[in-house]
């Protein structure tokens, strides 16, 4: 089958519905496979075997070549190394602004015209409006999903100029985000960074109880901290 679809940050493919559709090739900048990662929750194995390892800032194929690009950047900077959350998304460092653009420019450079770009962002520690900053584009449309409504998913599409929407007067921060209520801000955000310090600091062997209680805590906090049903989009 022509293969029309590139995902340039396959990872472990857990996004795709079919991890082995004969339509997309498979990007990532490395190849690992982690067993036990999770292993007192279960005996999950982490698989991240791309068909093609390459750097999203310098991708191997030709312009003009697919008319749908996949780019889920890795989106932590706070996180431990050793966290499996790195282990399963990666992590950015201080230069993430520079690489996000040139990332963006060369998902945009192997579009076909017209073809679409689908952007997922999971604002866990960088506001996407901070993110359209760094590429100099916001998404045509999009939508925040996820029990804590943090992913959000963008789409551009390479228009006839070559930009997806390029205006530079456009109000970038009109994007909806959730804003919890203050005087319940911080602390659930304490109780949050705790549990959220406990879940990343691992290794969890002999402590399933705690890792669920810091899971249910990190769950409800988040929870807790949303605006009420019906004001979410306002
Ligand atoms: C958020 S994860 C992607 C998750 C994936 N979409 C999934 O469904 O499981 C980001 C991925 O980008 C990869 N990555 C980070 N920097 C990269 C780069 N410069 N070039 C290519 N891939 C990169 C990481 O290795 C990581 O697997």
């Amino acid at each position: 089958m022509e293969k029309k679809i590139l995902d340039v940050t396959c990872g472990a493919r857990s996004i795709w519905f079919n991890k082995h559709h004969p339509a997309a090739v498979y990007c990532d900048k490395r190849r690992e496979q982690y067993h036990h990662l999770w292993e007192n929750a279960c005996n999950c194995t982490l698989d991240i075997n791309p068909d093609v390892v390459c750097d999203f800032t310098d991708l191997p194929f030709a312009d003009n070549s697919f008319p749908l690009v996949v780019f889920d950047p890795p989106h932590l900077t706070g996180a431990k190394e050793t966290a499996w959350l790195v282990k399963k998304y990666g992590k950015l460092n201080e230069n993430w602004p520079q690489m996000l653009h040139d990332g963006f420019r060369e998902c945009m450079r192997v579009l076909k015209p017209d073809g679409v770009l689908i952007f997922k962002w999971s604002e866990y520690d960088i506001p996407a409006a901070e993110v359209w900053k760094a590429i100099g584009q916001k998404p045509l449309f999009g939508h925040h999903s996820g029990k804590q409504s943090r992913t959000f998913w963008g789409c551009f599409m390479k228009l006839d100029n070559g930009e997806a929407m390029k205006d530079g007067k456009d109000d970038i921060d009109s994007i909806p985000t959730l804003t919890p209520p203050n005087e319940w801000v911080e602390s659930l955000e304490a109780i949050n960074n705790a549990a959220v310090a406990y879940i990343e600091g691992g290794p969890y062997e002999n402590d399933l109880p705690g890792m669920e209680l810091a899971l249910k805590i990190d769950r409800l906090s988040r929870d807790f901290a949303r605006p009420p049903e019906g004001e979410e989009d306002a």
